[in-house]
């Protein structure tokens, strides 16, 4: 496997808000990778952001590139991961950026812990990948989920060992959780403890007391608990909220909170009451519930000046001609499976778009994403025609400073699941997410204004919709996907092209010297 400085989950970084960052990555692999720090808003510097084919052309084997990562706002817990193909399996690590004084706006805890969800294979992810992409079937989801590289008891992994924490009756702890999962969102909990959320994807939020978390890949969660309970032993469990896939056997990944003292280990050890699988209200009512820490001062745009509306579909495209594919079949014919943003499963270019972008170069990409899809009822039936969807490396442009509002909707087409979307250099407020076809006449009157969660990976729910507000005020070139794998795999991404202000202050950053070149050797 692939890894960073010969770790797994790879090395932390920790930062103070604000701090220019340079990383040198040197890949020693056998195969091209890039590297995104996922939460950074890199102002005006797309040059680094990492995802391949998008913003770079990737890092080859010997060669080496130096990220500059410009922070500004965020603080808290981020995460920092490969951005090619699916080697951000392996090619992961947490990002803390600590407040400038050291003061946080809640209660110091006594102690912090990293909880670094993530995912194990037992054989090599590019292969897995690429028989993904060319029989245009379920790959295999993965083996095993591990917490901090420990896989636990996991079925497939019968000796596997638990990560364990130790803990002292009376302190505080934080957790700072990333989910590096593949391709499942967790409910996660820790059996008699409630957890208090207090941060997520570097912005504080409202203080939240919740008996579990719903935790989609790409979201990152800071999450106090209080060592309150009978001094013993208690599971700390992270569980699939939806599996797609047979082939995934739903084993948990569970790790020991362990108090210190004197006790005989309990048998069973207690386990969290967690949100049964495909539970979609549990799923639902944690993330409606979410607020951002008003004390901070967050700028919602009130008035909107771009509505984009996006529906968000699994679908199937016809098997090319003398190929076998694994798909479902429709209509007796096989299929591939495919992933679309307004009926268009984006293809990844040749080079980069930002290149392309900057330097005018055409051919590599067009700017005729639709604004809304081809109307239709999303959540209920929906006949084979519109399971087809058309490919295209097509991309979103809004002018700078335009307050925009997403709207992401979620179809039934295939079989649904939540679809957590996360977008590049921005922080957004997600302003309203329900479950149903959206609304546009009585939905927004219900929007929260005032203090909703500023984050930058929403799970918009299985058959529902999520609005999401920004000011597009960070000119560039900037990657938005969908945060399982698989599903960015089969095209459900798209890139939004934020054009120059007037001023030097408000256009994009000339390239640096060194850039790694895109010709094939
Ligand atoms: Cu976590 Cu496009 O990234
Ligand atoms: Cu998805």
């Amino acid at each position: 496997m692939l890894t960073v400085n010969d770790s797994f989950p790879g090395p932390v970084l920790t930062v103070k808000k604000g701090d220019l960052v340079y990383v040198n990555v040197h890949n020693q692999g056998t195969y091209g990778v890039t590297i995104h720090w996922h939460g950074v808003k890199q102002p005006r510097n797309p040059w680094s952001d990492g995802p391949e084919n998008i913003t770079q052309c990737p890092i080859k084997p010997g060669t080496n590139f130096t990220h500059e990562i410009i922070l500004s706002d965020e603080e808290g817990t981020l995460w920092w991961h490969a951005h090619s193909d699916w080697s951000r399996a392996t090619v992961h690590g947490a990002f803390v950026i600590l407040p400038p004084d050291g003061k946080y706006p809640y209660q110091k805890p006594d102690v912090e812990q990293l909880i670094v969800l993530a995912t194990w294979y037992k054989g090599d992810v590019m292969a897995i990948y690429e028989e993904a992409i060319e029989t245009g079937g379920n790959p295999n989801v993965s083996d095993a989920h591990t917490i901090n590289g420990y896989t636990g008891n996991s079925t497939d992994c019968p000796t596997g060992e638990n990560f364990r924490m130790q803990v002292s009756s009376g302190k505080t702890y934080l957790l700072r959780i990333v989910n590096a999962i593949m391709n499942e969102d967790q409910f996660f909990g820790i059996a008699n403890h409630s957890l208090t959320l207090v941060g997520m994807d570097g912005a504080y939020t409202e203080p939240l007391m919740a008996d579990y978390l719903m935790i989609t890949p790409g979201q990152t969660m800071d999450v106090l608990f209080t060592a309150n309970q009978t001094p013993t032993q208690y599971y700390m469990i992270s569980t699939p909220y939806f599996d797609g896939f047979a082939e995934f056997d739903n084993s948990s990944a569970k790790g020991i909170i362990e108090y210190t003292g004197n006790y005989t280990p309990p048998s069973p050890i207690p386990s969290p009451t967690l949100p049964e699988l495909r539970n979609a209200t549990s799923a639902l009512n944690f993330t409606a519930s979410l607020k951002s820490l008003a004390s901070r001062n967050y700028n919602v745009p009130q008035v909107v000046d771009r509505h984009i509306f996006i529906a968000i579909s699994l679908n199937v495209l016809p098997c090319p001609d003398g190929q076998t594919c694994k798909g479902p079949p429709v209509n007796n014919t096989q299929t591939i499976i495919s992933a679309s943003l307004n009926n268009i499963s984006f293809q990844t270019p040749q080079i980069d778009i930002l290149q392309a972008y900057y330097r005018n170069i055409s051919g590599i990409f067009d700017r005729d994403f639709p604004n809304q899809p081809n109307l239709f009822n999303f959540t209920g039936d929906v006949t084979n025609i519109s399971q087809y969807t058309t490919q295209g490396t097509k991309v979103l442009t809004v002018n700078y400073g335009d307050a925009v509002e997403i709207l992401f909707q979620g179809t039934a087409i295939q079989s649904p699941e939540n679809h957590p979307m996360h977008l590049h250099g921005f922080s957004f407020y997600l302003v309203g997410i329900n479950s149903g076809n959206f609304n546009s006449s009585q939905d927004p009157k219900n929007y929260n204004l005032k203090n909703p969660p500023l984050v930058n990976t929403v799970g918009v729910p299985k058959s529902g919709w999520a609005a999401i507000r920004f000011v597009a005020d960070n000119p560039g070139v900037w990657f938005m996907h969908c945060h399982l794998e698989r599903h960015a795999t089969w095209g459900m991404d798209t890139v939004l092209i934020v054009k120059n202000g007037t001023t030097k202050e408000t256009s994009l950053r000339p390239p640096p010297v060194y850039m790694p070149p895109c010709s094939a050797s």
